[in-house]
């Protein structure tokens, strides 16, 4: 099934809008309904572009086939709702994340994704270029959009774990871009999956020099920011306070991911934040109320949460709130 029967649009005019007025397209991960939901009404609420994404980890825990039906009904459900609040429709790109190899790759642009990375990082150079190049000239042939990776991010990434960043080499990226004609590019510079980025007494860093220099070589094309979760100390304490333990989870600040979403950064990875969020309202819902057996009672809270963690993410970190009626525009456009 191809993308454009389940109503996804790829990137490609949605990163021309982002870069030009500076914004960050969110890429928000989901394993489960909960999640899509809230990604949905947040989006829509704020009027926001978005990309939802699925890593390797969630199609094998949701079946791939059901994840590929989910996205559908989240435009079906995206258009409801949009018109029960009087509201307009918003783009919407079902993207893989962390694509590891040709094949997945292949197979969920078979099954309707509208955008896949391929993420040969972890290869040599050459390597990753060959594999990355592979991807591309399948998915050209369906409009497909694809993000690669140069660099390494510190912390597990698609089960493999580097204790250093690799940071993204500037005098690399033109000839990556060049040789594999990917759409957009995923750089190391300084973010780290998960909830635990840096070591108490660490300072947060992002290493805008770097990005800068990224810049220079490829002026205009559109950078990817992974492992952008901020770890919100509120639902860390509130875990911690409900019979949790994370020590020491610290993320990226906001600021920083603020100033990124103001340059070629288009693409803002979060996923940890939302695991947090959840986890924080199910923990305090069932320690408030030791007898529920409902998961309505508690996946509710939690989904509200959710709503709130993602409303915010647009209006005041990526600045993409408000920006889904000219990308809708653009769209139609470039038809
Ligand atoms: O890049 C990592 C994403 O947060 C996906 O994580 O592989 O545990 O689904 P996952
Ligand atoms: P976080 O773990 O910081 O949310 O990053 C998510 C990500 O990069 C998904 O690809
Ligand atoms: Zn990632």
């Amino acid at each position: 099934m191809h993308y454009t029967e389940l109503g996804f649009v790829n990137t490609k005019v949605m990163f021309e809008v982002a870069v030009k007025d500076k914004f960050a397209v969110p890429a928000f991960n989901f394993n489960n309904m909960e999640q899509i939901q809230a990604i949905v009404m947040a989006c829509v609420d704020v009027q926001s572009p978005v990309i939802l994404q699925v890593s390797k980890g969630a199609r094998a825990y949701a079946n791939p086939i059901l994840l590929s039906w989910m996205g559908r009904g989240a435009v079906e459900m995206m258009k409801g709702y949009a018109k029960e609040k009087g509201l307009g429709e918003i783009p919407m790109v079902l993207h893989l994340d962390h694509g590891d190899t040709f094949e997945t790759c292949k197979e969920c642009i078979d099954s309707g994704f509208s955008s896949v990375m391929i993420d040969g990082s972890h290869h040599a150079y050459d390597k990753n270029v060959e594999v990355s190049k592979k991807v591309v000239e399948y998915a050209h042939q369906y409009d497909v959009t694809v993000e690669g990776e140069l660099g390494v991010l510190a912390g597990v990434e698609d089960e493999v774990s580097s204790d250093e960043h690799v940071y993204t080499q500037p005098e690399e990226v033109k000839d990556f871009v060049s040789k594999t004609g990917v759409d957009s590019l995923a750089i190391a510079i300084g973010t780290s999956h998960g909830a635990f980025k840096f070591k108490p007494g660490q300072k947060p860093q992002i290493r805008m020099d770097i990005l800068e220099e990224i810049e220079k070589e490829i002026p205009g094309f559109p950078i990817v920011l992974h492992g952008s979760s901020s770890v919100p100390q509120d639902a860390v304490a509130m875990i911690n306070k409900y019979g949790g333990k994370l020590d020491d989870s610290i993320g990226i600040p906001e600021e920083q991911l603020f100033a990124a979403a103001h340059s070629a950064v288009c693409k803002i990875n979060i996923d940890s934040d939302s695991r947090l969020v959840m986890t924080a309202l199910i923990r305090k819902t069932l320690a408030e109320n030791p007898g529920e057996f409902d998961p309505r009672k508690y996946l509710g809270p939690a989904r509200d949460a959710m709503i709130q963690l993602y409303s915010e993410k647009c209006i005041k970190v990526l600045n993409s709130a408000g920006k889904a009626p000219q990308i809708m525009e653009a769209i139609k456009n470039a038809k």
